[in-house]
């Protein structure tokens, strides 16, 4: 079975459920590692409590983004990952990492994109007052949230929602799709 590394940077709501997902015979492929580049990144206390390894890897602590990138590909060695799924890591993945996991690096991003790329997309979806929004996942490229897109839904917007609602159903939205979207690849691919 597909040996899957999480990557996240801060609460790690997706890296849970995944292993949730997991345990519930829904996912397949297994959540085998964490790594994190915060070490007071949430996700490390959900390792912790799921019995999931965790790693923290300081980007700081190296002299170049290679450098960071040749650790992180050590580590991921070292427990035979052959992939990566990224969730609410807040780093742009370099060149090193990304030639290393050619096409086996994926994300989740809450919109439908090609619409509202990069930061805060739950926040300027609801401050734009957007009549939809979703969530998307996809492969990991060179660009910002434009690899090649696997699977996305869409989310109408209720306009008497507050935006801790709307944040609430893109979350909700998050958890059924990553599972879903990651199966897709993993029923092609032989690992
Ligand atoms: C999610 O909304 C994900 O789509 C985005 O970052 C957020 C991470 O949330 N890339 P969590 O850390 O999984 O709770």
């Amino acid at each position: 079975m597909v040996k899957v590394a999480v990557f996240a940077s801060g609460n790690g709501s997706n890296f849970e459920n995944l292993v949730k997902k997991k345990r519930e015979g829904l996912l397949k492929g297994d959540i085998v590692l964490l790594i994190v580049d915060k070490k007071e990144a949430y996700a490390l206390k959900r390792a912790k409590k799921l019995g999931i390894e965790s790693v923290f890897i300081d980007p700081k602590s190296f002299l170049s983004k290679e450098e960071y990138e040749k650790e992180i590909i050590a580590t991921l060695k070292k427990k035979d990952i052959d992939f990566i799924a990224l969730a609410g890591y807040m780093r742009i993945v370099g060149e090193t990492l990304l030639k290393e996991y050619e096409g086996r690096i994926v994300n989740i991003h809450p919109s439908y994109l090609p619409e509202l790329k990069g930061k805060d997309s739950i926040k300027r979806a609801f401050e734009t007052k957007k009549d939809f929004t979703g969530v998307t996942i996809h492969f990991v490229d060179r660009g910002v949230d434009t690899g090649k897109i696997i699977y996305q839904e869409k989310l109408v917007i209720d306009k008497k929602w507050t935006l801790e609602e709307l944040e609430k159903k893109i979350h909700e939205l998050e958890y059924e799709i990553y599972p879903k979207g990651l199966n897709l690849i993993f029923d092609k691919e032989s690992y």
